[in-house]
Formats: structure tokens, sequence, C-alpha cells
């Protein structure tokens, strides 16, 4: 686990980085065998090695950011993704920032507006941020300080990507109790191993129910305007062998309406402090429609998803893209030249519409500012918790 933000993935037998000799262990224990982002040490880095995922399914090709700014593209133009990953990102940046001996506080500071919804993005660089200066100041009289702080910031990057890995599996324990038997499951833009340390979020909760003999059907929302459902999740659902269909996003509620659903689930990209949930455009249709057709509509994150800082849904600031990501396909107008657009990349899904926020602590149902307070905290040993919140053991 020396050289890869994936830690939770490593194995023997795994193919070469394209144009090294150098081998990369990559087996994915569920014949996923993907990584998202890879951390290379000299003599083919220090760089960012990313998958670049605007090319799947058709390419697996590979991203090597060799500086921040390459980086900051890459986020901003999706080559890297989803919300935890985003984490990952932020701090893998950071330390190639100290590595390159630049100005890391600047470098925190750009990959962290690189995009403004995903609150793990934001996190991953100030924490990595973090090591760094506490490692500068702890040896500012040795001579190496740099080396040692660039060490540290490293070091605090790994942790970030071990605990991720960590939290995907809590997440996967816990919500799979929620999962009825011959489930049929619908999902929404892409939460598996592309954007995770470990099995992902929402998707490592139907990976594990595939795993237990649970998944009937997996619905795929094929997720306009970027298709990261009928491009990512199905790629995904495909490699772990789940039996599962791309929708176009308008058939969801058809779908529904035809009892062809047990159980939405999503991931998140930051979630208020009262339990409001920002998540793919989309999502907050979907919630409307699970709570018409009596779906229960469930939320999976990590902990680093949740933003304590933003009291209600109000305060989360929603990405939006360019006009052209709407206006035309696969590269190609389909609007009238000068067309304009509303391109939201997120949507804001208000608590209320959510049955449970699964995270790797456990889960809050109904998530609220009360049960998600008791999650986010630290409880003293010998406090039971509050109705609603189930905690891991
Ligand atoms: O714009 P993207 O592709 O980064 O959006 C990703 C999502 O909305 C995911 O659903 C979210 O990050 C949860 S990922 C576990």
């Amino acid at each position: 686990m020396k050289d890869q933000a994936d830690e939770g993935r490593r194995a023997n037998g795994a193919p070469a980085v394209p144009g090294s000799t150098r081998p990369l262990p990559v087996t994915h224990t569920q014949r996923v065998d993907t990584w998202a982002l890879r951390w290379l040490d000299p003599p083919d880095g220090p760089a960012v090695m990313l998958l670049d995922q605007t090319r799947l399914p058709a390419e697996e090709t590979y991203l090597t950011c060799t500086d921040v700014p390459s980086l900051v593209d890459a986020i901003g133009r999706l080559v890297v993704r989803g919300a935890p990953m985003l984490g990952l990102a932020g701090a893998f940046g950071v330390a190639l920032a100290a590595h390159r001996g630049e100005d890391v506080a600047q470098a925190a500071g750009a990959l962290a507006r690189a995009r403004p919804t995903a609150a793990n993005l934001s996190w991953g660089a100030g924490r990595t941020l973090a090591s760094y200066r506490a490692a500068g100041h702890g040896s500012a009289t040795a001579p190496d300080a740099g080396r040692i702080a660039a060490r540290a910031a490293l070091a605090e990057a790994r942790s970030i990507a071990a605990e991720d890995a960590a939290a995907s599996a809590a997440i996967a324990a816990h919500g799979l109790g929620l999962v009825p038997d011959r489930a049929r499951i619908l999902t929404h833009c892409n939460t598996g191993a592309l954007v995770s340390a470990g099995d992902g979020t929402a998707f490592a909760v139907i990976l594990a129910a595939h795993r237990a003999g649970r998944l009937a059907q997996l619905w795929v929302d094929e997720t306009r305007p970027l298709l990261q459902g009928a491009r990512l999740t199905a790629y995904e659902a495909q490699r772990a062998g789940m039996p599962y269909a791309v929708l176009a996003d308008a058939a969801a509620a058809s779908l529904m309406a035809a009892g062809q659903v047990d159980m939405v689930i999503t991931g998140a990209d930051r979630v208020a402090a009262d339990g409001s949930v920002a998540n793919k455009i989309g999502t907050y249709g979907l919630a409307v429609l699970a709570r018409h057709h009596g779906v229960p509509f469930v939320v999976a994150a990590p902990l680093s998803t949740v933003d304590f800082t933003a009291a209600d849904g109000t305060a989360i600031v929603v990405e939006h893209r360019a006009a052209q990501e709407v206006t035309s396909f696969a590269g190609v107008a389909v609007s009238p030249a000068g067309s304009d657009a509303y391109n939201p990349a997120f949507d804001v899904t208000p608590g209320a519409l959510v049955t449970a926020l699964v995270t790797e602590r456990g889960v809050a149902r109904p998530a609220d500012g009360g049960t998600l307070h008791f999650l986010g905290a630290t409880p003293p040993s010998g406090v039971t918790a509050p109705a609603g919140v189930s905690m891991e053991r």
C-alpha cells in the first residue's frame, strides 16, 4: 500500500502502468479491477495518476498530473470525480505541491475551489495542509524541514485513502441491513470504486446486496447530462456481474408507478447539518417520486461528506456548469447554435424526504439535525444512541 490511493484494493498480479515497466497491483476483489487515482513516487513522479473517467467505458486511459494546475484542470473536467474521490484528489494534490516545493497553502486553495459542491474536496485538501503545516512547525530548524513536511502531507493523504476504504466497507455493512430480499434497487449517478478508495458509497451497499444474493435488479439512471450512470455505473455493474438495466432519467417515474422499484439509494456530495442532501442533479426529483410511491429513499455517504457548518440546504453552493453539456450530446450540437442552458450539476433534497442516511458510524433514520449530530460527534462511552440512530458496534 505504498504508492496508490486506493489502498483498499491492492493485490497481486496486476497490469503495468501504461508507458512504464513498473507493475501496478490493482486487482479488485469484486472483479471491478478499477482504481481511479494513484500516487507515483520518483522516478515516475512525484505525480498523481488518474483513470480518465471522461473516456469510460470506451477507453481505459490514464492521465498523469505532475503539477497542481493540471490536477485542478482534471478535477474541473471530471477526469476524477465523485465526492470521496475528490477528497483524495485534494489530499494527494496538496502532497504533490509539497513534494514540488511549491506554495502549499495556495495549492490547497486552488484545489478546494476547483469544484464547490463536494464537501470532501476542501476537506481533504485542508486536512493534508494542516498535517503539512504541523510537521513544518515541528521540524522548522531541521535542515530537511521541507522534506519532512512533504512526507507528512503524503502520509496524511494515504491515511485519508485508508479511512475512506474502511468507511466504504462499514457503509456497505450498515446499508445491507436496509435492503430487502429480491430487491429491485434504483440508483443515480456513479458511486462505486471509481469514486472511492473502497467499493464506494451507495454502490458499495448495492454490491454487498449482490454478494449476499439479495439483488434482483439494479436500475441505473442514465444521469443526464454527463451520463455518469449509463457510462460509469453500468461499467461497474457489468464488471461485478450484477443484473442491471440502464434507463433514461425520465423513465424513473413510470418504473416506480409500475411497482418495479423497492428502494432508491444514492450517494451525496454534501450533507448539511439538518440532513439536506446535495447530490447529482435529478436526485431531488427521485426523492419526490419515491415519497409519492411509498418507496424508501436512502442516501449513503461517509461523514467526511457531512458539513456541519452548513446549517441547511440553502448554505450549500451548487455548481453550475457549461451550457454545452446540455446543448450537445457526445460532442455533437443538438440545440440551435447560441442556445443558453440551465445546467446545475447538483440539487438539494430536504432531509424530510430521506428515509435513512447510511454512514460509516451507523444509520441516521430520519436524517435530521439530531441523528446526524449524534453520529458526527464521538459519543462518550456508555451513551446509548437515541431513537432513529443505529450505531456501529
Ligand atoms: O459531478 P460528479 O460526477 O462528481 O457527481 C458525483 C455525484 O453526484 C455522486 O453521486 C456523489 O459524489 C456521491 S459519490 C459517492
